[in-house]
Parts: structure tokens; C-alpha cells; sequence
């Protein structure tokens, strides 16, 4: 027979139960594509530790770096179907999912940082939150790359018609096909960890990227022209299968969701620094020989035209309410 007081603490006892249940040991595999030491490498690094820390190791992040597992267009649909709990995929490649990502690869549609972070926090960033519901996951957080800039081997490009006839590694987006069929050129989407052997075997004879993807992956010592153009931006999409997120307690929610606050951050901080300093790195390295344009305001204006003179075509493959609401950032 319980007593009046053992009742008492037992009724409390299953009050308190489901805001304490904190017991359930789990791992969240967590896949990317790049090295450990770029600006997302380093920011899963901290979110994983940071995570292992507060849970004192309940909750474990096994991280598959450098694309050992998957490619980032496999992942997603790992994430879908929860074979991995977590990626971090490139806008481009999230538009094979949902078209609306390619948003951020139409180019000179953001002019420069601070729009993009608008887009994230206002309506663009929430019509991609509620599409990639509807599609098995959830979008918790967007990260920052950089800008593009082209570089290839055959000769300097100092305007989009310089492209005509080369052949592009891209990220695979149909705005990204679109934008280098426009100037002439092919674009062919190849897995990022292709990408040095590509350009060193001659397969293609460009690619774009930011200043830390080429330098983490030596792009620029098998390549020997390089454009800044800041035509299209590189971002990403931190994403959860939902899958996995629907059973997990509150509180764990809330706690990844914290921890992923501050390492995103972090990673803003960590994206700015390095692509700043990989920009010197690939200027100053002497061995590798590539030459570095940068284009003066006229040049750029003309960039910016010959894209803007087709955005009827780019604003297709987006919806119409994403398009217009990239206009009024501007
Ligand atoms: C690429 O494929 O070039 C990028 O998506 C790699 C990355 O994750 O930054």
C-alpha cells in the first residue's frame, strides 16, 4: 500500500517525468562534403563537441567529413529517409529538391551580404522552411559561404561572352546551366571531390566556387586564370530529418536548436575570416601561377547587365512570391 506522502512524490514524479526524460542515449550522423578545416567544417567540428559537452556524451555527432560517406544530392535523400540524421548542403544542390533554393544562385540578384542574411530571416527564408517540411526534412538553420568567382585554363575572362565554348564544373542547379548556356559555355554538375582531378585532367576547363572552396581543394594550382565576378552566392542549408526530429522529447529539440544558434554564429564569423584570408592565400602563393582579374566598375555593370537582361528566364525555374521578394531586398 502506498502511503499519502510516497503518493504525493509519485503523482510529482510522473508530472516531472516527460520534461526530464533526458536519459535516451543517441547519434546523429552528420554528413559534408568539405575538409574538417573550412569555415562549415570547422562549424560542424564545434557543433558536435559543443553538443557532446552539454549532454555529457547522452547525444553523439559522427561526422562524415570530406564527402566519405555521400555526395551532398545523396544526403539529402539520406536525410529524407533517416539513414543520416544531419547535412548541410549547398543551395544548389537542395534546388534539385525544391527549384526555390536556386534562388541564390540567379546571377547578381543579391548585391551583397547583408541581403542575403535578410533573405534567410524574412520571407524568402521561410517560404524554404515550409517547403523542405513538406519534403522530409527540416531546414533549422542557413549558413554562409561566400560569393563565386570563375576560374579556368584556357584564357583570361574578363566578360560573360569570354566563357563561349568552355566547358564548367558546377553545383548542378538549373539556374547554374542556365547562367553558363547563356554565355556560350557547357555546364557539366560533377560531385565536389571530383572536382581537382577534373580540372588537373583537363575533363573541364573551369568551375566556380568561393575563395576557401578553391583553396581548401588547390584548385588554384590547376588552374591558371581566375575572374572575380561575385556572380552567385554559396550557401547552405543545415537540415534534419524529420524523420528522426519528430521523436525526439522537446528538450532535446530546444537543445540542438541552441546549440546550432551558436554555432551558426560562429560559422558566419568563420566564413567572412576565411574566405578574406584564402583570397591572399591563393594572390600570394607564388608556385601556383594563376592569374588573378579583377574587374573594374565597368566591367562589372556589363556582368550585371547581361545576367539582368535575362532574369524572365531565371525567375521561371523559381516561384514567382520567392523572385519578387529577392527584388524587394534590394
Ligand atoms: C561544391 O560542390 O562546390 C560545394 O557545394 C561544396 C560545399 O559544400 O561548399
Amino acid at each position: 500500500m502506498i502511503k499519502k506522502g510516497g503518493l504525493v512524490f509519485f503523482v510529482v514524479f510522473l508530472l516531472v517525468l516527460p520534461f526530464t526524460a533526458h536519459t535516451e542515449n543517441f547519434t546523429i550522423r552528420f554528413s559534408h562534403v568539405v575538409s574538417k578545416n573550412s569555415p562549415k567544417g570547422r562549424a560542424i567540428s564545434y557543433f558536435k563537441n559543443t553538443l557532446e559537452k552539454r549532454t555529457k556524451g547522452r547525444i553523439k555527432v559522427k561526422v562524415y567529413p570530406a564527402g566519405i560517406l555521400l555526395d551532398d544530392v545523396a544526403a539529402v535523400g539520406a536525410v529524407k529517409n533517416n539513414i543520416i540524421q544531419m547535412a548541410s548542403p549547398a543551395f544548389s544542390k537542395l534546388g534539385l529538391y525544391i527549384r526555390d533554393f536556386q534562388v541564390f544562385d540567379i546571377p547578381y540578384l543579391f548585391k551583397n551580404k547583408n541581403e542575403i542574411h535578410n533573405a534567410y530571416s524574412g520571407k524568402i527564408g521561410n517560404i524554404l522552411k515550409e517547403k523542405s517540411l513538406s519534403s522530409g526534412f527540416r531546414l533549422l538553420s542557413f549558413w554562409d559561404n561566400g560569393f563565386k568567382v570563375i576560374t579556368n585554363n584556357s584564357h583570361p575572362i574578363s566578360s560573360p561572352e569570354d566563357m563561349k565554348n568552355l566547358i564548367f564544373r558546377t553545383m548542378g542547379s538549373e539556374v547554374l546551366a542556365l547562367q553558363f548556356q547563356l554565355c556560350g559555355a557547357i555546364a557539366y554538375s560533377y560531385p565536389f571531390s571530383n572536382v581537382y582531378e577534373l580540372l588537373k585532367e583537363g575533363v573541364v576547363d573551369g568551375q566556380e566556387n568561393t575563395f576557401n572552396n578553391i583553396y581548401s581543394q588547390k584548385i588554384h594550382e590547376v588552374q591558371r586564370y581566375m575572374t572575380i565576378s561575385d556572380h552567385g552566392y554559396l550557401g547552405y542549408a543545415v537540415i534534419v530529418s524529420s524523420k528522426f526530429w519528430e521523436k525526439l522529447p522537446v528538450s532535446d529539440r530546444k537543445l540542438i536548436k541552441d546549440v546550432l544558434r551558436q554555432t551558426t554564429d560562429l560559422e558566419y564569423t568563420l566564413a567572412a575570416k576565411q574566405n578574406f584570408n584564402d583570397y591572399y592565400r591563393i594572390k600570394n602563393d607564388t608556385s601556383a601561377k594563376i592569374k588573378i582579374k579583377e574587374l573594374d566598375v565597368e566591367e562589372k555593370n556589363r556582368w550585371k547587365k547581361y545576367f539582368k537582361d535575362h532574369y524572365d528566364e531565371f525567375s521561371q525555374i523559381v516561384s514567382d512570391d520567392i523572385f519578387s521578394e529577392a527584388l524587394k531586398l534590394n
